[in-house]
């Protein structure tokens, strides 16, 4: 199934770097997306830094020996707040990565104090640190580190429905902040979420993530090619899932119709 037209590749450790592919694919319908689903290690947020520099390096470097790649797109706050030098240093193609909007979240908050939702490995990168340090100048910033959202938007897309109680208790230490009016979604996952968080949000609240900075990245990385026809965007997970998964009913209705399984565990 090796294809001839090259791809971008966007990878994550499940269904969240759908949120950034889909503004990829808004921006540029003539590209080719290759998405990367490592289901068989889920969730990224509590793994160490050693198994996830190691992981993402692993994957990378298969996706390489098997695809012609443009571009990689880490579409994963949690790796790319931590392999990006190291995984740049070792391909030859571009990688963008996705971070945490912590700089247009301190822009807009009109109270100047925002919430950083995110995995609990992003929120204690000292990646993260070095962002708040630079941007946030004058915002006190608040943060708080969870795997529920992860799992509960994987839910979503596999055609469950979100536990609106489970989420407000994940979120509940940040909407009781008063003055908080502005959240940084840093975590891919956490912007299939917003309409359930806007359901149960005690007030208006300004959600930011990266996903349309991202596809601008990509836009300004690749030259425009004259056709908007593109291959059919292709899928590999690293896990099984039942044939009938509306997981791949979700794939497939975001274009991303074939899929492959490369079963690889989580060790
Ligand atoms: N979607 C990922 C992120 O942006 C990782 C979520 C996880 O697997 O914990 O951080």
């Amino acid at each position: 199934m090796t294809r001839e037209e090259p791809v971008v590749l966007v990878m994550d450790s499940g269904v969240g770097g759908l949120s950034v592919a889909q503004h990829i694919q808004a921006l540029r319908p003539d590209l080719s997306l290759l998405y990367l689903a490592d289901n068989g290690a889920l969730p990224y947020g509590n793994k160490s830094e050693a198994w996830l520099n190691h992981r993402v390096a692993t994957l990378a470097q298969r996706v390489v020996q098997e695809y012609p790649l443009q571009l990689v797109v880490v579409a994963c706050n949690t790796a790319s707040t931590l392999v990006l030098p190291a995984l740049r240093a070792s391909l030859s193609v571009p990688v963008v990565g996705v971070v945490p909007a912590i700089k247009p979240a301190a822009a807009l908050s009109q109270t100047k104090h925002i919430g950083l939702l995110a995995t609990p490995g992003t929120v204690q990168r000292s990646y993260t640190d070095q962002l708040v340090n630079e941007f946030a100048e004058g915002c006190r910033v608040s943060r708080l580190g969870t795997t529920d959202l992860v799992s509960l938007a994987e839910d979503k897309l596999a055609g469950k429905a979100v536990d609106l109680q489970r989420l407000a208790q994940a979120v509940a230490p940040l909407f009781a902040q008063q003055d908080l009016d502005t959240l940084v979604l840093g975590c891919t996952h956490f912007p299939l979420l917003v309409p359930e968080l806007e359901q149960i949000a005690p007030r208006k609240i300004n959600w930011v993530d990266s996903g349309q900075a991202i596809a601008r990245r990509v836009d300004a990385l690749l030259p425009q090619i004259s056709s908007s026809e593109h291959m059919p965007h292709q899928a590999i997970l690293t896990a099984e899932v039942d044939q009938t998964s509306t997981l791949l009913t979700s794939l497939s209705r975001l274009g991303f119709g074939h899929s492959r399984v490369w079963a690889m565990g989580a060790e």
